[in-house]
């Protein structure tokens, strides 16, 4: 064929490799690297370690030191893999398993002690402070034990969880409320539930996205139907001949929500050309700036700025507010208000690089902090 006619046919013959290649289906070259991710995934934990509690309570500027990384790998096999409906959707959970690394690591998480706030007994604080009774007891129980504002526990024990004393103190009347704590507690070998996905049988845009969450093809924890929308896919598949003006959906458990990503600029990794693309500021911004965030203010006394997202609707109540690390991308007065923190694009963006052609991710790295809200509450000193 003359040469344009020619590149047409390759053109049209990769494309049809290519619709070929990316559906889910048994037996296909990207249904095992879905099932079982080859490349590794790495898990670092960084603390704020608070240098200056005392003062801290009496009135001064909280400082914090950042120590880590502690490393994990991290495997996620797909199990209990299903196809339903004529192979255009697939049911499966994805179970995670963390093992530590030491070389990658700056110290022993058995041995670095960090001092932190004291989750367990802010959560239980927030949970009595309508009832003066509870909140009574609460208090007495807290001075008899002496527990504070503060904890000081090791790596390993603020993660895969310790027996802490004010819950093991409730737990006898509240059989429900568990007497560990830690931040992964229980979520070694642990999955988030039933995930189904399009395959891209039916139609290859569709690729990747999830169609149901723990059965439910939408979630029901926030105040608007925009909100409450399951978006885009788990991050690690997306659909094929990516454009840069397009908006990236995925859905995120841990944010118990979905967030999107913009084009930010070409990269290569590794020869490999790729489209970088970040959630903007406007996926963290608060109502004024962003509207469309409306219904992620649960109540709305409790409204807070830009960067900064309340999650306890999906925590059991306790005040946890998710964000960048250091704040990045959300409101200065949240950084300044903490001595320690810098916000740096470098450290703290997330990323993804997606070879454009297929969708395929060839470089990601997914950052978040985990912070807990604390206020004056009446009947505590
Ligand atoms: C955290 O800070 C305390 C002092 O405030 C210090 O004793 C401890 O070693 C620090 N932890 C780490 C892991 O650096
Ligand atoms: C997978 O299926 C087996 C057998 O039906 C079941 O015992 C197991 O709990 C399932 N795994 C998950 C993660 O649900
Ligand atoms: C599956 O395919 C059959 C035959 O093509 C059709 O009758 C049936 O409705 C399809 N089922 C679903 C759930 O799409
Ligand atoms: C998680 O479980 C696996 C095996 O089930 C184990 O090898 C690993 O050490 C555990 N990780 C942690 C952090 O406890
Ligand atoms: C879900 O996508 C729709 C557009 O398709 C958008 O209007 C909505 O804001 C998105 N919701 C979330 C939570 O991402
Ligand atoms: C930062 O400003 C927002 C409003 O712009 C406010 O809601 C929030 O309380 C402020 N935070 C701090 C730590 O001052």
């Amino acid at each position: 064929f003359p040469h344009p006619v020619r590149s047409f046919f390759a053109c049209l013959s990769i494309l049809l490799v290519l619709f070929y290649e990316v559906t889910l289906t048994e037996g296909s070259r990207v249904f095992e690297t879905w099932k079982n991710p080859p490349p590794p995934i790495f898990m670092q934990y960084f603390f704020f370690n608070v240098t200056n509690p005392d003062e801290f309570l009496a009135g001064a500027k909280p400082f914090v030191s950042q120590v880590g990384p502690y490393t994990y790998r991290e495997y996620r096999p797909k199990e209990n893999v299903t196809f339903l409906e004529n192979g255009t959707r697939v049911a499966a959970y994805q179970c995670k398993t963390f093992v530590f690394l030491p070389e990658r690591s700056v110290g022993d998480p058995d041995i670095d002690m960090i001092t932190t706030i004291n989750i367990p007994a802010v959560a239980v604080m927030n949970k009595v402070k309508d009832s003066f009774w509870k909140s009574s007891l609460v208090s007495i129980w807290m001075n008899s034990l002496h527990v504070g504002m503060f904890m000081t526990h090791s790596v390993n024990e603020l993660l895969w969880g310790f027996k802490d004393p004010l819950l093991s103190r409730i737990h006898p009347m509240n059989p429900e409320i568990d007497e560990y704590f830690g931040l992964m507690y229980k979520k070694n070998g642990s999955n988030d539930g039933e995930v189904v996905y399009h395959t891209g049988e039916a139609d290859f845009m569709d690729y990747g996205r999830i169609a149901r969450f723990k059965g439910e093809s939408k979630l029901s924890l926030w105040t608007s139907e925009q909100s409450n929308m399951i978006n885009g896919t788990d991050g690690s598949a997306f659909h094929p001949l990516l454009s840069k003006k397009e908006r990236l959906y995925i859905f995120s458990p841990d944010l118990c929500r979905s967030i999107f990503m913009e084009f930010e600029k070409d990269v290569e990794v590794k020869g490999l050309p790729a489209y970088r693309f970040t959630p903007p500021r406007d996926v963290l911004a608060s109502k004024e700036e962003n509207p469309a965030n409306e219904g992620f203010c649960v109540s709305p006394k409790e409204c807070l700025g830009s960067g900064v997202l309340k999650v306890s609707v999906c925590k059991k109540g306790a005040p946890v507010v998710v964000s960048f690390p250091h704040f990045y991308l959300g409101e200065e007065n949240y950084t300044n208000a903490i001595e320690g923190l810098s916000p740096v694009r470098e450290h703290h963006q997330t990323y993804l690089d997606l070879n454009p052609t297929t969708g395929v991710p060839i470089r990601a790295s997914k950052k978040a902090q985990i912070n807990i809200l604390i206020n004056r509450i009446s009947g505590f000193p």
